[in-house]
């Protein structure tokens, strides 16, 4: 199977974790989210272990919210010891409320609001990642009028193309993120940043895309970030002790797909980037990764029973479910690739080529195209893997559709992460 937690059982049926899909199904309902948390927690470590070894004691992942932010996961974070990312208040409010110390949180995003920098300094978020100079402005205000001084770290631009999806490359000198490095804006940034006393630089941001498979692109950006400290340190004799490179390690979605060793792929990076420090002369910095889809995306998949099926001779084939876009939108919007499959017979044979559509009004509601299953009827079970990344924390009510129960199994005991939405949570706001 795809990854290590997924198996099929006697009755021929998917499991996850060891625990039988079609037996939580029937349990919890449907469409249904499922996350394996040993393998949540196995892929913190990873990170955790590799980057204190490689990088240097200090060294430290963050998780990024954005790919799945609820308590639970902050939770994790929480009992696994490592910090987490942030871009809203939205995020910020659930971490705070899940007991976790916001003193281990990066607060990012290119337009925090007035409210934002405030909720964020009065939690005590630990490091502010500024995009922009106005936002530095009301940060350093703030700080004056709560009589701090906020650690702060500049968002810069290494003008690095990874090549993967243009929705999210986000490290080249056009980016709606940062300020670049190429046009001269990032020295002027440093200047303006020392010159107030509200702050404190403490380091740098670089995040060049998400689902990358190859090492170049993060040494480029490593190599292109060391050297800017190196010239910092000459130019206006400052020492920057952080160095943060975003997260983006690609992730096995489907067959063709590798899957990576995270714990190499930062051993690699780590040796690249001693060796670029020793060589231009300043101090090894204190290593940060914000890894948010390797952390979650294969600890999760997606139930849906099958509803219709409809054949057009000589043209397609569609199946539809009880789900779609409003709880997985990545097809609609970048044409993710997915594996899919029956999870109620996964040994018949896989004989019937179709389209698995959403239950939304909408054509382009589609879940994946090309998709090879035993011929589903009414009621079969259809699984969507690897979907614990970005899913959830995408979904939309869109046709007020109700979001799933997200439920977790540790131990081989489940619990509810997130409760199924209710057609009272639908109006709730409603006047
Ligand atoms: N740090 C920053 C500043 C980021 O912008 C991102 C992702 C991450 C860390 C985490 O990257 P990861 O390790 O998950 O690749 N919605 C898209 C993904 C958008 C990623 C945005 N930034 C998707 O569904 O593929």
């Amino acid at each position: 199977m795809l990854h290590e937690n997924l198996s099929v059982n006697e009755k021929g049926h998917l499991c996850i974790a060891g625990k039988d899909t079609i037996e939580l199904i029937e349990k919890h309902g449907s469409p249904l989210m499922v996350m394996d948390e040993e393998r949540i927690r196995r892929n913190m470590r990873i990170y955790k272990e590799a980057m204190s070894k490689h990088f240097g004691e200090g060294s430290y992942p963050l998780f990024a919210s954005k790919a799945f932010s609820c308590k639970y996961i902050y939770r994790l974070c929480k009992e696994e010891k490592i910090g987490i990312d942030l871009v809203s208040s939205g995020e910020l409010y659930t971490a705070v409320a899940s007991g976790f110390d916001v003193k281990r949180a990066f607060f990012h995003g290119n337009n925090k609001t007035d409210y934002d920098i405030k909720c964020a300094m009065d939690c005590g978020v630990g490091h502010f990642v500024v995009d922009n100079l106005t936002e530095l402005d009301r940060i350093n205000e703030m700080a004056a009028e709560r009589n701090k001084v906020q650690p702060v770290i500049l968002r810069l631009t290494p003008g690095i193309d990874p090549h993967t999806h243009a929705a999210v490359v986000t490290g080249r000198v056009d980016s709606k993120f940062g300020i670049a490095i190429e046009t001269g804006q990032a020295d002027e940034a440093v200047e303006y940043t020392l010159s107030k006393k509200n702050v404190r630089l403490c380091g740098f941001h670089c995040h060049i895309g998400s689902q990358i498979f190859d090492i170049k692109p993060f040494c480029d950006a490593a190599k292109i970030m060391i050297k800017y400290i190196s010239h910092v340190k000459e130019k206006f004799g400052y020492d920057i002790s952080v160095l943060n490179l975003g997260g983006g390690f690609g992730v096995k979605y489907i067959e063709s797909q590798p899957e990576l060793d995270y714990e190499e792929f930062i051993r690699l990076i780590a040796n690249y980037i001693h060796e670029e420090v020793n060589n231009s002369g300043i101090n090894m910095p204190t290593i940060v990764m914000e890894p948010g889809r390797s952390i979650v995306a294969d600890s999760g998949l997606t139930l849906y029973t099958v509803g219709g099926t409809k054949e057009i001779p000589g043209f397609k084939s569609y199946v539809s479910v009880d789900g779609g876009m409003p709880d997985n939108p990545r097809y609609a919007l970048y044409g993710s690739d997915y594996t899919v499959c029956l999870a109620s017979r996964m040994n018949d044979e896989k004989n019937f080529e179709c389209t698995v559509a959403g239950r939304c009004c909408e054509s382009g509601d589609i879940l994946q195209e090309n998709v090879l299953l035993p011929k589903p009827e009414r009621g079969d079970i259809l699984a969507v893997l690897v979907t614990g990344a970005y899913n959830y924390s995408m979904a939309s009510n869109y046709n007020r559709i109700p979001r799933p129960c997200v439920v977790g199994i540790a131990n081989s005991k489940e619990f509810t992460i997130i409760k199924r939405e209710t057609f009272e949570d639908l109006i709730r706001h409603d006047v």
